[in-house]
């Protein structure tokens, strides 16, 4: 387990306010139409909870990775206040294995461990929908963070050629860069 990205987040999370907000991600909110509300879903390194609660409010039966005990404290914290149920996994997700076709909803929002595409693909159920929201080249004009956090120009693209590409947009305003994806597991018939 990488012992300074835990200590790193532990130490953001610890305080009464939600950093990251308590309401979720526009790109989930904004598109829910596409969520059904049926199975499970996954929230991959879900922080303090903000999109897994609303998920988990839509219908799903929802767990939710991190690596932070404090993240997963408030994702709880929040999940209660919501009357939402989330299920909590303390992990490493680099190291953390997913089962083959489990899921039909994967939530993937700023965080990025590419080791990560090819257990996605494998873990969502074929109709599976992914969502995965993370900053892109351009986020460095801004920030110093460092070039293997962010995405290049279409990497998600080139990651899900084989699902079906609901949406998808990349996006640079206000000093800040992302880009957002909605793809669907195909279904082999
Ligand atoms: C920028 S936050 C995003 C949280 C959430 N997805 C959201 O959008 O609100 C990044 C999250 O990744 C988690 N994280 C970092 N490294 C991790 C790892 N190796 N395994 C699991 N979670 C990790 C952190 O604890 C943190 O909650």
């Amino acid at each position: 387990m990488s012992l300074k990205d835990k200590e790193k987040w532990n130490s953001k999370y610890g305080t009464e306010e939600y950093i990251t907000g308590r309401e979720p991600c526009a790109w989930l909110k904004e598109n829910a139409e596409f969520l059904t509300g049926r199975g499970k879903a996954l929230d991959l390194a879900m922080g303090e909870g903000r999109n897994a609660v609303f998920a988990a409010g839509k219908g799903y039966d929802v767990v939710g990775v991190d690596i932070s005990e404090a993240g997963i404290r408030k994702a709880l914290a929040l999940a209660r206040e919501k009357g939402a149920r989330v299920a909590p996994v303390l992990a490493d997700i680099e190291v953390y294995d997913l089962p083959e076709n489990e899921y039909d909803l994967i939530l993937c929002f700023y965080f990025l461990d590419r080791g990560l595409f090819p257990k996605i693909r494998k873990a969502l159920k074929p109709g599976g929908l992914l969502f995965f929201e993370t900053f892109t080249v351009d986020y460095l004009k801004y920030s110093s963070f460092k070039r293997e956090w962010v995405l290049e120009y279409n990497e998600l693209l080139r990651e899900f050629a084989g699902f079906r590409v609901l949406k998808y947009q990349e996006v640079d305003r206000d000093e800040k860069a992302y880009a957002s994806l909605i793809a669907r597991k195909i279904e082999v018939r």
